[in-house]
C-alpha cells in the first residue's frame, strides 16, 4: 500500500473504530495497524511509513507513534533494520488464527454451520480469542431451542439426544469395583497415565474391538483418551497444520466440527446420501488432510455406509495420504441383524484412526474413549498424548477393566440393548401418526436417536421449540447441516426417557408434529 494511502487509511479508522474513552493514543494506532498487519492489509514485507511521516500525517506527537511501533516491535509484528525502515514480519500462517478479522470470520461461518442465530463474536464478546469464538460462539444444542414454558429449564428432558439411561446404570457394581481399587493401595494409580493408558484396560478394549468390531489392531495400538471429543483434538493436533482441510459429513457431528475448527481446520462439509459420505467431484478438488467420517451408523442421519464407499474412501485416503478419522460411537446398540465391521478392519493402508468411546454404554461423565492408531504413529500418539492432555482417571480405568474383563459390560450392552430396543419400537409406534402429515419416520435399526424428516420448506427450528414447550427436547435436523444444505426435521433420542413414559411422551411428541405440520 502505497503510504500516503496507508497514512489516510490508518486516519479513517482511528476515527471509526470505537475504543475504550480512556485509551491512549499509542494505544489506538497501535490497535489499527496490528488489525492491518493480521488482516494482511499490511502484509509481510511490507514497509511501513517513517514515525516522522506517520506523525505529521496523523497529527500525533512522534513519541506517540514511537510507543505503538515498540509495541508492535515487542510483539513481533513488525521489524526494523537500521537505516531502511520498519517492515512487517508477521506472517498470518505462523500462528493461529487470533487475529482473523471478522470479515473472515463472518466468511468461515457461512459454510460452518446453519446454527448461527446464537453466533458470539468479536464485537458481542471482544475478551474472547478467536479460539476461543470457535470453541464456544457458535450453537449451543439446548440453548438454541428456546421454550416460552417457565416450567422447562436445562435439566435433561425426554428425548434429548446424546443422554444415556442413568436411571438403569449399576451403581452398586460400579461402587464395588472402584472400592476394590482403593482397597489396594497402588501408586501408580495415582500418577497421570504415562503409556496411553491403564495396560490391562488397553488389552480389554481390544480383544473387545478385536471380536465385536472386527478391528484390526494389537492392544499397543490402542490409546485411552478422555473421549471422542480429545480422541478428535488430538488427531487434528498431530496430524494437521492450521488452516488444512477436513472433509466433515453433512449434516453431521456439530461437536466433531467444533474441535477441528478450533484447530484452525478448514471444514469442508461432504453431503452424505442412503449409502453415507458421498464426496462429488467438486469435492475431490479439495484434498482434505483428515476425514472425519460416522460409517457405522451416520450421525445423524443414522445410515451404514455401503461397501462400495468404504472402498471408495479407503482408495481416496489411500492415493492423496490423508487419514481417515473413524467415529464409531455406539455401534453397541444394533438391534437387528449382524453387527456392522469397522472401517478400519478393511483398511490394509493404516489410513484409518478408529475412535470409540464409553460416553454411551456406561455413562457420559465418565470421560473416558479409545483412540486406535495405525502401528507407525503409535509412539507419536502416545507422547502427545502425555505431553498435550496429561490423561489421568487411572483408578476409573482400573475399575473399568475389571468390568469388562469380569464379563459385566458385555451382559451390560445386552441389558441396555434390550431396554434401548423396546424404547425404539415404542417410541416408532407412538409416532406413526405424523406419516398423515407427510414427516418420514426413519426405519434404521440402530443407534438411541430416532430421525423424522420434514419437507425443506417446513421451519424445523419452531416444531423443536413447540416440542420444548410441552417438556420435550428434540433438536431440529437442520442444526446438523452446514453450507447451503438445509435439510428439516427431528433427532429424537429415547435413551434417556424410562420405558412406561416414552409411550405417553411419543403421543405427545406426535401431536406437537402434527399440528405444526398441518397449519
Ligand atoms: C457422533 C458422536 N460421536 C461421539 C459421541 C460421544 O462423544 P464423547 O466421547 O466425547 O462423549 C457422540 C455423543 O453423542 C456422538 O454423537
Amino acid at each position: 500500500m502505497k503510504q500516503l494511502v496507508l497514512s489516510e487509511w490508518l486516519l479513517t479508522q482511528l476515527n471509526h473504530s470505537s475504543f475504550p474513552v480512556r485509551m491512549p493514543n499509542h494505544r489506538r494506532i497501535y490497535e489499527v495497524i496490528r488489525r492491518a498487519i493480521t488482516t494482511q492489509i499490511l502484509p509481510a514485507g511490507e514497509r511501513l511509513p517513517s514515525t516522522r511521516r506517520l506523525a505529521e500525517d496523523l497529527t500525533v506527537s512522534r513519541n506517540t507513534i514511537l510507543a505503538a511501533f515498540e509495541q508492535l516491535l515487542d510483539e513481533g509484528y513488525v521489524a526494523s533494520q537500521t537505516g531502511s525502515g520498519t517492515y512487517v514480519t508477521y506472517n498470518q500462517h505462523d500462528s493461529f488464527s487470533k487475529d482473523k478479522s471478522d470479515s473472515e470470520i463472518a466468511k468461515n461461518k457461512t459454510v460452518t454451520s446453519n446454527e448461527e442465530s446464537t453466533v458470539l463474536n468479536s464485537k458481542n464478546c471482544p475478551e474472547l480469542s478467536q479460539r476461543g469464538l470457535a470453541a464456544c460462539g457458535t450453537i449451543k444444542h439446548q440453548s438454541t431451542v428456546k421454550t416460552t414454558s417457565t416450567s422447562v429449564n436445562n435439566e435433561v428432558q425426554p428425548f434429548t439426544p446424546g443422554e444415556d439411561d442413568y436411571a438403569g446404570f449399576p451403581y452398586a457394581l460400579w461402587r464395588r469395583l472402584l472400592n476394590r481399587q482403593w482397597r489396594t493401595p497402588n501408586p501408580t494409580l495415582l500418577d497421570s497415565s504415562h503409556d496411553g493408558g491403564y495396560l490391562p484396560l488397553r488389552k480389554a478394549i481390544a480383544d473387545y474391538l478385536r471380536v465385536s468390531r472386527a478391528v484390526n489392531l494389537t492392544f499397543e495400538q490402542v490409546l485411552i483418551t478422555s473421549g471422542t471429543q480429545q480422541s478428535i483434538d488430538l488427531c487434528a493436533r498431530l496430524l494437521t497444520d492450521h488452516n488444512d482441510c477436513v472433509w466433515v459429513e453433512n449434516p453431521g457431528y456439530w461437536a466433531a466440527r467444533r474441535v477441528l475448527e478450533v484447530n484452525g481446520l478448514k471444514l469442508h462439509p461432504v453431503n452424505v446420501d442412503k449409502e453415507g459420505m458421498a464426496p462429488s467431484t467438486k469435492d475431490y478438488r479439495i484434498t482434505p488432510r483428515l476425514i472425519y467420517t460416522t460409517p457405522s451408523h451416520q450421525y445423524p442421519k443414522g445410515m451404514v455406509m455401503s461397501y462400495g464407499r468404504r472402498r471408495l474412501l479407503l482408495d481416496y485416503a489411500q492415493n492423496v495420504k490423508t487419514w481417515i478419522i473413524e467415529d464409531d460411537y455406539d455401534s453397541e446398540f444394533r438391534f437387528e441383524g449382524r453387527p456392522i465391521s469397522s472401517l478400519q478392519g478393511m483398511d490394509q493402508n493404516g489410513r484409518v484412526l478408529y475412535l470409540g468411546t464409553f460416553s454411551k454404554v456406561m455413562y457420559p461423565g465418565i470421560r473416558l474413549g479409545y483412540l486406535v492408531v495405525p502401528p507407525n504413529l503409535v509412539e507419536s500418539f502416545k507422547s502427545g498424548l502425555y505431553e498435550l492432555q496429561r490423561p489421568g482417571q487411572v483408578v476409573i480405568q482400573a475399575a473399568l477393566a475389571d468390568f469388562i474383563e469380569e464379563g459385566h459390560f458385555a451382559s451390560h450392552i445386552r441389558r441396555l440393548r434390550q431396554i434401548y430396543g423396546e424404547r425404539r419400537r415404542l417410541l416408532q409406534a407412538a409416532l406413526a401418526p405424523i406419516a398423515s402429515v407427510g414427516a418420514r419416520l426413519s426405519t434404521v435399526d440402530s443407534g438411541l436417536h430416532l430421525v423424522v424428516e420434514f419437507d425443506s420448506t417446513c421451519n424445523d427450528v419452531r416444531v423443536a421449540e413447540l416440542a420444548a414447550d410441552q417438556g420435550l427436547r428434540a433438536y431440529p435436523l437442520s442444526h446438523y447441516c452446514m453450507g447451503e444444505k438445509q435439510e428439516k426435521g427431528l433427532i429424537i433420542g429415547y435413551a434417556y426417557a424410562a420405558t412406561e413414559h416414552i409411550t405417553q411422551y411419543g403421543n405427545k411428541l406426535a401431536d406437537v408434529i402434527q399440528s405444526a405440520l398441518k397449519t
